[in-house]
């Protein structure tokens, strides 16, 4: 192979866009550092030490690395938070294959305190080992004398091993047989999750720590505070003095709430804290919650954004990581969360909005554009974002066995019903919907699509949205192999219809052709239809022969197939022709283009 020499002189113009003089924040914009690079500093927060900002954050490998782990905490200074000059990496991986901190582990949330009567500087973080996952749980502390680091790293624990939580009661203290085999999600589980199932389990191995946040109380004491058991509870875990260590001192907070990202600040005599839910890398409602003592009781305050119903359920497409006091002002902060891009983790964008005052909660509404000087924040711009909070699997939805049927970016599992290969046109992907757009629909292309999977027992949920007068459906049992293809779109079918304004409502019998029916041959019982354009949920839930259809919660058909009854009923409709129509033991799913404008989105399916 030839090698080809790069003169280092066009590496640093490659790397180096241009040096950077920022004037404002963008949320989810590139932000270049003083080099012209995007800040590679993620799930991160800030120290200020005498006038100057450094911001530390997950250092990771740009998009085409092999894993996903990263090399270490990266740190940025800044003195007006928003042109940061890029410090190198504070903390370094070791390569050492002995090392717990050896290549190829995880380092994630990481964050730094001063200890005032040690002059050091702490970091805490997230730690898992290589080639584990994020089974260790495990967290990370290392020091240095200078803010920048190099940071040396001491060791990774699982805190309060052979502790009870200061706010366990005593009957919690006692194992119960069998606990450890209940199925996840069962009201059982749940309940002994509240109760302490996985303090329990943990005990003598220490407890849990995954998503991390610090916070140095008023009186000096710090606070490591870590997402646990299994990530259903926050743990606070009290620092010893010179912050190097836990006292074995902590507090069950949230219990059984599945919080993640704790960002904490306080203000106006009480405790804020920003969390999220559990939803790996994708977003989900954001969370607040409030306490007068650090320690809880923490309320619920619910979601703390204001924005649309979409931007609100995906914390306008972040997750928080840190709050930030604003230089000099009482009362006045900004939320920092990551927007992250799981394939390409150092692109993940960062969303820095200022907070806001609702009589006395705060809220975090978008803008577009704000700066920050001696008087505070000032927006520069406000406008709507569009962001998508569709196809997202919550970790309960994950454990009873789910899976997505489209990812809201690509056909991915989906071809044409005749050709194998996705429509080159006719079918749209946008903004996390699958549609069908007879507009785009080049001659020849388009038609029905379905899964590339085939399904036997199953329960399908499916958000649609049809236009006025629009035809579509759902099927299922289809075999595209059949006689050649030639029954490719013959199938049971979930009708999608606007019933008022489509003339097919009227054909057939009794209704039996309308919106959440068995096409040609049942009539819908029940329907709550929410109108054209606006999103119903469809459920199709198929348990051997026996079949339901939902529509917005409610059963519209049930029927079961092979019967008399059953074989009458096909004899009556216009699949009278097709032999054994129905009945066949599997099969892949539909979605029909029957040429109008139909919208489809949260389609995902479990098997049973
Ligand atoms: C959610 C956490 O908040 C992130 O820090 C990261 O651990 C991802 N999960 C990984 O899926």
């Amino acid at each position: 192979m030839k090698k080809i020499v790069v003169p280092s002189f066009l590496i640093f113009i490659v790397v180096c866009v241009s040096a950077q003089d920022n004037a404002s924040i963008k949320p989810g914009a590139v932000w270049p550092d003083t080099q012209g690079n995007h800040i590679n500093a993620h799930g991160g927060g800030i120290l200020s030490h005498n006038g100057v900002y450094y911001w530390f954050g997950e250092s990771r490998p740009v998009k085409g690395e092999k894993d996903r782990t990263n090399y270490g905490v990266g740190c940025y200074s800044s003195k007006d938070l928003l042109n940061w000059k890029n410090e190198g990496l504070a903390l370094r991986v070791i390569n050492d294959t002995s090392s717990l901190l050896q290549p190829g582990c995880v380092i994630e949330r990481p964050k730094v305190i001063y200890n005032k009567k040690t002059k050091k500087f702490v970091m805490w973080f997230h730690h898992e080992l290589k080639g584990q996952g994020y089974k260790a749980a495990l967290t990370g502390v290392a020091v240095s004398d200078n803010v920048t680091g190099p940071y040396k790293y001491i060791r990774s624990v699982r805190p309060n091993a052979d502790i009870w939580p200061v706010n366990f009661p005593e009957e919690f203290k006692k194992t119960s047989a069998g606990e450890n085999d209940l199925k996840s999600w069962s009201d059982e589980w749940v309940k002994a999750v509240k109760e302490g199932l996985f303090v329990r389990r943990d005990f003598s191995g220490g407890q849990m720590a995954r998503d991390m946040t610090l916070y140095v109380d008023s009186d000096g004491r710090a606070w490591h505070v870590h997402s646990s058991e299994e990530n259903m509870t926050l743990h606070f875990s009290e620092l010893t003095d010179d912050y190097l260590d836990f006292t074995g001192k902590y507090y069950r907070v949230l219990p059984g709430e599945s919080n993640e990202a704790p960002a904490i600040f306080f203000a106006s005599g009480k405790y804020f804290m920003f969390t999220s839910g559990t939803t790996g890398w994708k977003p989900n409602p954001g969370r607040l919650a409030t306490a007068d003592k650090l320690t809880g009781e923490w309320t619920p305050l619910g979601n703390p954004c204001r924005g649309t119903e979409d931007e609100n359920k995906v914390t306008f497409g972040s997750q928080s990581t840190f709050v930030l006091q604003v230089p000099g002002i009482t009362n006045s902060f900004i939320y920092l969360g990551d927007r992250w891009i799981p394939e390409d983790l150092a692109n993940s964008r960062h969303i820095w909005l200022p907070v806001e005052w609702e009589s006395s909660i705060p809220v975090i509404k978008w803008v577009d554009e704000f700066t920050i000087d001696k008087s505070g924040v000032k927006i520069l711009k406000t406008k709507a974002v569009q962001v998508s909070s569709s196809n997202i699997l919550t970790e309960k939805e994950i454990a009873e066995g789910w899976k997505l049927l489209f990812d809201g970016k690509t056909s991915s599992g989906w071809i044409s019903a005749k050709t194998g290969k996705f429509p080159a046109s006719g079918w749209e992907i946008k903004d996390g919907v699958l549609s069908v757009n007879p507009e785009l629909k080049k001659e020849g292309e388009g038609g029905d699509i379905v899964s590339t999977g085939i399904y036997r027992n199953f329960e399908l949920s499916v958000d649609f949205m049809y236009t006025k007068g629009a035809n579509s459906g759902i099927k299922y049992f289809i075999n595209t192999e059949a006689e050649n293809g030639s029954l490719a779109s013959i199938g049971c079918e979930y009708q999608i219809l606007d019933d008022v304004n489509h003339p097919d409502a009227k054909a057939g019998f009794e209704g039996n052709r309308t919106l959440a029916g068995l096409y040609d041959l049942l009539p819908p019982a029940n329907k709550h239809d929410n109108g054209p354009d606006k999103w119903n949920t469809a459920k199709i839930v198929v348990n051997g022969n026996k079949v339901q259809h939902w529509l917005n919660g409610y059963m519209t058909v049930g029927y079961e197939r092979g019967t008399p009854a059953w074989r009458e009923l096909v004899a009556k409709s216009k699949f009278k022709p097709v032999k054994g129509f129905g009945e066949a033991s599997e099969g892949r799913i539909l979605l029909q283009d029957h040429g109008n404008k139909v919208f489809f989105r949260n389609m995902k399916i479990r098997e049973f």
